[in-house]
């Protein structure tokens, strides 16, 4: 959306991390079985500019899960008009999330499950 853009028309980078952010938090929180902070995000790289109108899709993928983390691999792709059906990939990052406890503190993957 035009709401959306830096002062050159281009949607800021930030809006399609906070995008990427939300899409790899859902699959750390169905790990975790509950809260997740983002501690890291690792190598976000813009691969092509997200242009206004274009429908942005987000893919999640579980690559990692450590004692208290879990890393999520998340790409974003665009389609775009005047070819709705065309894909172009604009951004992968890889995103690490830790499971934490009642009191915002890491706490073991499989604890949180049992916990929660
Ligand atoms: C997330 C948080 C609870 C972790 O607490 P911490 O004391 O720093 O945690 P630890 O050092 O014990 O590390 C916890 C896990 O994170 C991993 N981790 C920490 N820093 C990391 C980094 N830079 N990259 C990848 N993993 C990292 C550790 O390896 C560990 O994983 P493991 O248990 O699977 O081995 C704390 O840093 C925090 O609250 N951060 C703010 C989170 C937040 O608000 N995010 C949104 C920003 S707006």
């Amino acid at each position: 959306m035009p709401a959306d853009t830096n002062a050159y028309g281009d949607i800021f980078g930030g809006w399609l991390m906070s995008q990427a952010d939300i899409a790899g938090s859902t699959v750390a929180i169905q790990v975790a079985k509950g809260r997740v902070a983002t501690v890291a995000v690792k190598e976000f790289r813009f691969v092509a500019p997200v242009l206004v109108g274009d429908l942005v899709n987000l893919y999640a993928r579980l690559v990692r899960i450590g004692r208290t983390s879990i890393s999520v691999e998340v790409e974003a792709w665009a389609q775009r008009e005047p070819d709705p059906a065309s894909r172009h990939r604009v951004a992968t990052s890889v995103l690490t999330y830790v499971a934490v406890g009642p009191d915002g503190r890491p706490c073991p993957v499989a604890e949180v499950a049992a916990v929660i």
